[in-house]
């Protein structure tokens, strides 16, 4: 019998004192929710991703375990390349006296999952009753090292509370995953090491990349560490030991110690399967471990992050939410890889990333930890050959972007089909790969972005201008030539529920955009590294193109705003139809249109999926007046079902920017409980990249008031009526801030040796160096 279930599933005030608004927990098990905690609570470092399944398994659980950029291709043609499901180290099957613990069976009297925020550790403690009546504490704690990348580790412990207890324990290195029923390992070398280390190789079966497992155990009876009776057994794809120690007494505790490491081909440092042996045998135990792993969450995350939100502790407990999986899901180790829009966490989205880094996540690290932005860019810089590629492909030049990325050399692996057409019965085409093309101007847009935070010289004459000229040699070689102006047709924009348009408003813009910066920094090279300029030219024809962006730019049609200051999202939108959205706006589930509605239907009607208008009028803000952003505002808003994750964040910052405090401050709670709420279906195939970085522009853009115009920091700050403080970091052409603001002041300390300059409410002001600066606002 489970436990009463309480009405809420997860909890967020249990933490106290040093962990107050750093916990969440479960506070009972549901098995029929498991892809919820799984998600949510899952473990990472960036190089691997590890969802929080249990040891011992379940039917409706979906295990995962994802090296970042390893990507493999199975099925041939029908398939695009994935993030494999590497192999399980975790599981752990318990016989307590003859019965195998499983919370679906006898009596769970006390059941707690938490996730600590703040230690990334994962825990459980259990009280149970078998069918037997025997009764049992267990706990279980783990962590997925951010010190040592390759490393996880379990701890388990168990007190028999009615009896003695015979223990039976089986404990896997587990090769038989698949991604929804895709192997993508061919069967390598399995081994255990003087009787103690477990090794279980595999290859990818199309990318070919070695992966190397191991696993190790350590017992400890009451303190006294000991090696039980164990035998090895070896199956397909799948090592594993069983351990039976001597008979435990009642009220002692056995602790079991697991202690598991992945190394691949893909590492850096890889050499092969011996090195990785000997690197892995010198691994210390869960203790040490994890004391090295906290201090690395300390000095690497919290304290390079101090984020504080005063006043509502759901939302202080949030914020750290998304700081924690921003450093769960990115590869800060490696430049060829990027972030995939489900991060580590699920099989979602094949671990391909999208346009949400460059629009929703990398702001963060721009902001906060520009070697990181910088190092997602040159993910970017790298891939260029993949986009040019595609260009060719689709008889464009320069670089045109894949609407999905995975490794370098891949160019475009979005899916072509989807989910299942309720009115024809077949699969739906998924559009975005041809046609979703704003992605290769959001690319330039952020490259522009850190370039303006942090003034890298170095990266741009690297990577930056190169990614500035290529995408604008694309953008004129896309353009149409219609009644003597240029257009862009047939494109998907940012909302998928509209394809082969004309004249997307953002795609229109933001192609315009990129050209004009391109224009820009060809005029400046020309002044200030001819040398450089010439490189590039005789790579990307600059010279000819130079030209033609000058003509080409000037005569790109940009969708005006219309008698009501509405822009048309497309040339038809404001001619579809209208239908009432009520239902479908109030639905709990995201999608709940295409139960009534096939996509071409809904093509047909003014509904749109995402910010699509919206976001052109966050990102270029400057170009538009408060009277043109209220009046989309009214007019898209109601036509907008937020079916994609990253559509509140956006909206929430607009409402800053509009002075509605209300307004801005309920989109924020939606958005900040897409993957932490208590809907508990939110989040199976993984956690909402995008969506998380969006909740740090809500916090730091929208209620911190953080913009950058024109190459210029402004601070505007509106906090929510709930909210008595605000405090974040911010990097700024080389200094570090740390801003404070409260109700009625703001303090910017400069933590570094330069003065920074910004514009605080409209007036210029320099915060010197080593300094605090206070105002009233
Ligand atoms: C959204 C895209 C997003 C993708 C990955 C889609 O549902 O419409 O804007 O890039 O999900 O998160």
């Amino acid at each position: 019998m489970l436990q009463k279930k309480e009405n809420q599933a997860l909890k967020y005030d249990k933490g106290a004192g040093e962990f107050k608004n750093w916990l969440i927990s479960e506070t009972y098990f549901n098995p029929e929710a498991l892809g919820k905690v799984e998600a949510a609570f899952s473990l990472g470092n960036g190089y691997m991703g590890l969802r929080s399944a249990t040891e011992e398994r379940y039917p409706n659980e979906v295990r995962g375990n994802f090296v970042a950029g390893t990507f493999n291709k199975f099925l041939g043609d029908k398939e695009v390349t994935e993030l494999p499901n590497a192999a399980d180290m975790t599981e752990m099957t318990f016989t307590l006296n003859g019965t195998t613990f499983q919370l679906t069976t006898g009596e769970v009297l006390y059941f707690e999952r938490t996730l600590n925020l703040k230690n990334a550790e994962l825990s459980r403690h259990i009280h149970w009753r078998s069918p037997y009546g025997e009764e049992y504490k267990l706990t279980f704690s783990r962590f997925v090292s951010l010190d040592n990348k390759h490393i996880i580790a379990q701890k388990v412990t168990i007190t028999p509370l009615s009896g003695d207890l015979n223990l039976k324990l089986n404990s896997s290195i587990n090769g038989q995953m698949t991604n929804t029923g895709t192997q993508h390992f061919k069967e390598g070398v399995m081994r255990l090491y003087n009787q103690k280390i477990m090794k279980l190789e595999a290859r990818t079966n199309e990318s070919n990349i070695d992966f190397t497992h191991f696993a190790r155990h350590e017992f400890t009876l009451e303190n006294n560490v000991f090696t039980p009776k164990n035998t090895i057994f070896m199956d397909r794809r799948k090592i594993f030991m069983t351990f039976e120690p001597e008979t435990i007494k009642k009220n002692e505790t056995i602790t079991i110690e697991k202690i598991s490491g992945v190394y691949t081909s893909r590492d850096k440092d890889w050499q092969n399967a011996d090195t990785a042996l000997a690197t892995f045998s010198s691994t210390a135990n869960y203790d040490t471990l994890f004391d090295a792993h906290r201090s690395a969450w300390k000095n690497n995350v919290w304290e390079q992050y101090p984020i504080q939100i005063e006043g509502v502790d759901f939302d202080q407990l949030a914020i750290r939410f998304a700081v924690y999986h921003l450093t769960c899901m990115t590869p800060a180790h490696d430049n060829r890889m990027n972030i995939g829009a489900k991060g580590l966490s699920g099989e979602g989205y094949k671990g391909h990333a999208f346009w949400d880094t460059e629009i929703f996540v990398l702001p963060f690290f721009t902001t906060s930890n520009p070697k990181v932005a910088r190092q997602l860019l040159e993910y970017r810089s790298l891939s260029i050959p993949g986009a040019v590629r595609k260009a060719k492909e689709n008889n464009y030049q320069g670089a045109m972007f894949p609407w999905e990325s995975a490794w370098l050399e891949d160019g475009e692996v979005t899916p072509i089909w989807g989910a299942a057409d309720i009115i024809t019965g077949e699969p739906t085409k998924i559009w975005s790969g041809f046609i979703e093309q704003h992605i290769t101007a959001d690319i330039a847009f952020a490259v522009w972005q850190y370039y303006q935070f942090t003034d890298d010289q170095d990266f741009m004459e690297k990577h930056g201008y190169e990614l500035i000229f290529a995408t604008a040699v694309f953008w004129q070689s896309r353009l149409e030539e219609k009644d003597n102006r240029y257009e862009i047709t047939g494109v998907v924009g940012p909302d998928e529920y509209k394809e082969h348009v004309d004249n997307n408003a953002f795609t229109n813009y933001m192609a315009h955009w990129n050209l004009e910066k391109a224009i820009h920094y060809y005029d400046l090279l020309q002044q200030e590294n001819p040398a450089l300029l010439k490189a590039l030219s005789d790579k990307w024809d600059l010279k000819t193109n130079y030209q033609k962006w000058q003509e080409k730019s000037a005569k790109l049609y940009l969708p005006q705003p219309n008698s009501e200051l509405v822009i048309p999202q497309d040339d038809t939108y404001l001619s579809k139809k209208i239908i009432d959205l009520t239902p479908y706006k109030a639905a709990s589930q995201v999608g709940a249109l295409f139960l009534d509605y096939n996509l071409d239907q809904v093509n047909d009607m003014q509904i749109t999926k995402q910010a699509d208008v919206m976001i052109l009028l966050y990102l270029l803000e400057n170009e538009f007046s408060p009277e043109v952003k209220q009046a989309n505002w009214d007019y898209y808003e109601p036509k907008t079902l937020h079916d994609s994750s990253l559509s509140r964040a956006t909206h929430s910052i607009l409402a800053s920017d509009l002075g509605d405090k209300d307004l801005a401050y309920s989109m924020f709670e939606k958005a900040s409980r897409i993957d932490l709420g208590q809907n508990m279906k939110s989040s199976d195939a993984g956690i909402h990249s995008a969506s998380i970085g969006g909740i740090w522009q809500v916090v730091v853009n929208g209620f911190g008031g953080v913009r950058m115009l024109d190459g210029k920091l402004y601070l505007h700050p509106q906090l929510p009526e709930k909210w008595t403080g605000l405090k974040f970091p911010i990097y700024w052409k080389g200094s570090r801030l740390l801003v404070h603001i409260t109700k009625n002041a703001l303090e910017i300390s400069n933590l570094s040796n330069k003065d920074a300059l910004l514009t605080l409410h409209g007036n210029e002001i320099t915060i010197l160096a080593n300094s605090t600066t206070l105002t009233t606002i």
